[in-house]
């Protein structure tokens, strides 16, 4: 069969899973034979002879699997990282906060320290060392395997000397003071929360946040203050900004600002605290 009947003939499985077939299955025959799109298109009338191989993705793509799990990419503001499964595919709202903190850190010209809690496949960090001229940063996570995944997409950057990835719980591991910055995209959704098929593959402590959701969110809140920290960049649910908000307002908070995501859902908050 050639790639072109390839195409036609897989993406029919995939119809009920995904609005754009065609596009994956050419994505997947690209993956098998490591080759672009645009090499794809010059030789749509080539034999593919791997059909066993696309079978398997094809089929598993047809379960809900998600598609970047199956060819181990991901884009992300731009770039390409590599995602694997048991690590969150990171999702386009999360490039706000790399905005976010742009925007507070453009024009400083000394070594700015930031904390990343809860790194997953470190693309957040990741951008952030690429974005920021001087910048050092520590990178937790209490996944050894999203730590692992996360130095290979430093690695794949050349940012692995900006960055120090560290298996932590929240503040735990993190003695250092002299820090700007906070910025997590923590698990931010409530443990009962009904989860869409395709999500269901991704792992559940990088997805739920407690009882409520906003828990790991308020201690996160609470020690970036004791930590005399000044800035803290979260992503959060689109419900959350109320008991958020309310619960900022607890702190000695110089200013603090919630931004809504692509699709104008509350998503997220920078804070600066008093000290
Ligand atoms: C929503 S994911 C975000 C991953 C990545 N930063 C992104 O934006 O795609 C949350 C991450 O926080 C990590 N995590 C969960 N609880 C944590 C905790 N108590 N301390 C540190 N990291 C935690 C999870 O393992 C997961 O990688």
């Amino acid at each position: 069969m050639t790639i072109k009947d390839c195409v036609r003939t897989y993406s029919q499985k995939l119809k009920l899973v995904t609005h754009i077939p065609a596009k994956e299955v050419e994505m997947m025959i690209g993956h098998i034979l490591d080759k672009n799109v645009i090499w794809l298109h010059l030789n749509a009338n080539a034999e593919f002879t791997q059909i066993k191989e696309l079978e398997k993705l094809v089929n598993k793509r047809a379960t809900n699997y998600p598609m970047e799990y199956l060819i181990n990419k991901a884009s992300f503001y731009g770039e390409t990282f590599l995602v694997k499964e048991g690590v969150l595919i990171p999702r386009p709202e999360t490039e706000l906060l790399i905005d976010n903190a742009i925007e507070i850190f453009k024009d400083k010209k000394e070594t700015i320290n930031i904390i990343e809690i809860g790194t997953g496949s470190g693309i957040i960090s990741v951008m952030l060392a690429l974005l920021l001229k001087n910048v050092k940063i520590i990178a937790v996570d209490i996944n050894e395997k999203a730590l692992e995944l996360a130095r290979e997409n430093a690695k794949k950057h050349k940012v692995e000397d900006k960055i120090e990835f560290r298996l932590s719980n929240l503040y735990e591991n993190v003695p250092e003071t002299d820090i700007h910055m906070t910025i997590s995209n923590p698990p931010y959704i409530a443990d009962d929360y009904k989860l869409p098929p395709n999500v269901k593959f991704e792992p559940s402590n990088a997805l739920f946040g407690g009882n409520i959701g906003d828990e790991l969110l308020k201690d996160i809140i609470k020690d970036t203050n004791e930590k005399e920290i000044p800035y803290l960049l979260c992503e959060m649910g689109y419900d959350q900004k109320k008991p958020l908000e309310d619960y900022l307002k607890s702190f000695e908070v110089k200013e603090y600002s919630f931004y809504q995501d692509y699709e104008k859902f509350d998503r997220g908050f920078t804070v600066q605290f008093k000290k």
